[in-house]
């Protein structure tokens, strides 16, 4: 029997830097809250996976009534996110059981495409833990100027993909603030991660100009 798949969407953050009053997972894009087109993304996808939403405790209710005004009428499980991206991850794997896998995706990226949600899910089959990684393509150079080899490294992105077990062993651990992703959690205890190739329009929202460049890829796609 196939694994069950859960995909927890990260959307506890409270998305300061956009500058806008309501976090930045509910602002629209393209008319539909973001973090609807990120689940729906997972639905077409991945249907039998499980989602598991993680948001504010405050913001249940707002998240309820977007659902109803936008017709996003999915099974979720809401989960309270916590202090740190860290705690929020934490809390949402309580709901997920051992035997799966588990996708911990960032609700604020919306536009991981369905064939690369396919393929973590098979790659997922034979590797333990995928980590979707991004060649950086402008010149680095540190605070003092200082250049840097950029030919080592890479921009980390989300989905990551885990056993349930694996990862629910490695939030265990006490916290770090280096632990700014899932990989750097599992990294840390000492699970194998295997890097895969991202996709380069798997944005991540931040800022009002992420938003706008959002907007632009979706019209282009339509
Ligand atoms: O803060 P950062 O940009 O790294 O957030 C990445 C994702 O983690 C966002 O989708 C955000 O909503 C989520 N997050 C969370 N709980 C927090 C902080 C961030 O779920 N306490």
């Amino acid at each position: 029997m196939a694994d069950q798949i859960f995909a927890i969407i990260m959307a506890a953050g409270s998305g300061t830097r956009m500058g806008a009053g309501t976090p930045k997972q509910f602002l629209p894009l393209g008319g539909v809250p973001i973090l609807q087109r990120t689940i729906e993304r997972f639905r077409e996808a991945l249907p039998q996976a499980r989602i598991v939403t993680v948001l504010p405790r405050e913001h249940f209710q707002t998240w309820k009534d977007l659902c109803t005004l936008h017709h996003l009428d999915c099974p979720q499980q809401l989960v309270a996110g916590g202090i740190t991206r860290f705690h929020s991850v934490r809390n949402a794997l309580e709901a997920v059981p051992d035997g799966a896998i588990v996708f911990i995706h960032d609700g604020v990226r919306p536009l991981a495409s369905v064939s690369f949600l396919r393929r973590l899910a098979d790659q997922a089959r034979s590797q333990r833990a995928l980590v979707p990684v991004v060649p950086l393509t402008d010149t680095i150079v540190t605070d003092s100027g200082e250049g840097v080899d950029r030919s080592r490294l890479r921009a980390v992105q989300t989905p990551q993909v885990f056993r349930s077990e694996d990862i629910r062993a490695a939030y265990r651990l006490a916290y770090e603030t280096s632990f700014t992703d899932d990989a750097s959690v599992a990294r840390r205890k000492g699970i194998p991660l295997s890097y895969v190739e991202g996709e380069r329009y798997n944005l991540k929202i931040t800022t009002p100009e992420d938003l706008r460049l959002a907007e632009a890829l979706c019209s282009l796609a339509q």
